[in-house]
């Protein structure tokens, strides 16, 4: 009997120490892994938002779909998705079929049942630019 308890207090402390030794290795791996994506991040960050703005001043008057497309994103994918397929909002993939320019521009500035009133958030160079583009949607 006796033997048998020295025994069991042996093959406890050895796997204390296993156990510490892997926890121990496990700290490493994420401290390492945090500053290597931290860094590669912030470099992406910074070179997309340098082509966006570029895009957005070289566009002069008529239908800028790069530009656009940016304002789009900022402003109306969370009700009409991406893709233009819709959500809360209609789909408007082919929305210059229904509706002339104006509509689109009026519909954009002063907003109609669920749709808000861009008017005060936009200026009208940019609604110009949406509503150019939403009217090649076809
Ligand atoms: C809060 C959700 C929401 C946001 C954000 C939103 N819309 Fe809408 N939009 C709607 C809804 C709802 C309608 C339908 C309005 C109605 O007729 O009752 C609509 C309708 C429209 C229509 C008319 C479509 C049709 O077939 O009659 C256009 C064009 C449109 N939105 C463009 C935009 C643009 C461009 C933006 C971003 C500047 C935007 N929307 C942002 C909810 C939204």
């Amino acid at each position: 009997m006796r033997n048998m308890k020295w025994l069991l207090l042996v093959t406890v402390v050895i796997l204390v120490i296993a156990l510490s030794a892997c926890g121990g290795g496990n700290n490493n791996n994420g401290t390492n892994g945090g500053t290597d994506n931290g860094t590669n991040n912030g470099t992406n960050n910074g070179t997309n938002n340098g082509a966006t703005n570029g895009g957005n001043n070289a566009g002069g008057g008529a239908v800028d779909a790069a530009a656009a497309e940016a304002i789009y994103k900022q402003n109306c994918i969370g009700c009409h998705a991406v893709d233009l397929s819709g959500g809360v909002g209609p789909n408007l993939q082919k929305v210059g079929a229904n509706l002339s320019v104006d509509e689109i521009k009026a519909t954009i500035t002063n907003g109609r049942g669920g749709m808000p009133a861009y008017k005060d958030q936009l200026s009208s160079a940019d609604i110009d630019s949406l509503s150019n583009w939403l009217a090649s949607m076809k």
